[in-house]
């Protein structure tokens, strides 16, 4: 169980490379697939990883997933709203901005928040 959980960090923490890589270092203002890929596997790998975790008995903050999920879902948005837009011609370097900045946020309480609830 423990080299799954691991398997699936590796995998979440690929899916925010994707993201914070995109928007943030390489194709500033620009929504790639990378981006949107990036954004959806984060819920998807983030949700796997608390199916695993409780599985095998392993400790979670409730609190601190919930308001990870909801900031993912925001990133998700932006990305999804972003590309939508631009497909249009209406490109909207704000949004990328925003999944980029919300994903560093996640980032952020994924590691700084150490609590146990
Ligand atoms: C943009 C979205 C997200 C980012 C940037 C992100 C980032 C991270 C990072 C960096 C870690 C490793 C932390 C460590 O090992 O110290 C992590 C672990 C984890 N993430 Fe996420 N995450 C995101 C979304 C989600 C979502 C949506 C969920 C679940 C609903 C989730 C659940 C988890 C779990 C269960 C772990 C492992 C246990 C823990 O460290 O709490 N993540 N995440």
């Amino acid at each position: 169980m423990d080299f799954l959980i691991n398997v699936f960090v590796v995998l979440h923490l690929l899916g925010l490379a994707a993201i914070v890589g995109s928007a943030v270092f390489v194709a500033r203002g620009v929504p790639t697939p990378a981006l949107v890929w990036g954004a959806r596997a984060q819920i998807i790998t983030g949700l796997i990883l608390v199916g695993l975790n409780e599985a095998g008995d392993e400790p979670l903050n409730h609190t601190k997933i919930g308001v990870k999920l909801l900031i993912a879902i925001g990133v998700a948005a932006c990305a999804e709203i972003a590309a939508a837009r631009e497909r249009k011609g209406q490109g909207n370097p704000q949004l990328v901005h925003a999944a980029g900045a919300l994903a560093v946020l996640n980032t952020l309480i994924a590691v700084l928040w150490t609590s146990a609830s």
